[in-house]
């Protein structure tokens, strides 16, 4: 856990954030100890924003990832509280992780926070709506 938060420190630096001015670092691990970084990239179209969430799924799906892969993703803010993924990250990580994946969140303390995917999103659509 500690390795993970070094990791999304290291990289909030990267948030691409010039409207918004709030950093996000997300960090996916892989059950293979492979490792995946992402980070908000905003845009003067403010609804074209991506979130570090995403950004971190979407990077590791881009290589060949796919959910059976995935063991955990922490979303870190540099914020002394804890900052918990939008709906539409939460959509997002119902699709393309595991319901038992884990997904943490970590601030500025030190302090963590564990919850399962499947939780962040009760009554979720996914493919079994279709
Ligand atoms: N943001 C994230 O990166 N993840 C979240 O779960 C919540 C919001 C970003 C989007 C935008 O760049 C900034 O935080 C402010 O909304």
């Amino acid at each position: 856990m500690k390795d993970l938060l070094k990791l999304a420190q290291e990289n909030i630096k990267n948030a691409y954030v010039p409207y918004s001015k709030f950093r996000v670092s997300a960090v996916l691990e892989l059950k293979n100890g492979e490792i995946y970084k992402g980070v908000n990239v905003e845009n003067a179209a403010y609804g074209l924003a991506n979130c570090a969430e995403r950004s971190a799924l979407f990077a590791a799906y881009s290589n060949g990832v796919r959910k059976e892969d995935i063991k955990r993703i922490m979303v870190y803010t540099d914020k002394d509280y804890f900052v918990s993924p939008c709906g539409a990250c939460r959509q997002v990580m119902r699709e393309l992780m595991e319901e038992e994946a884990d997904v943490i969140f970590a601030n500025s303390n030190g302090e963590f926070k564990e919850v399962k995917n499947k939780d962040l999103l009760p009554f979720g659509f996914t493919e079994k709506d279709l």
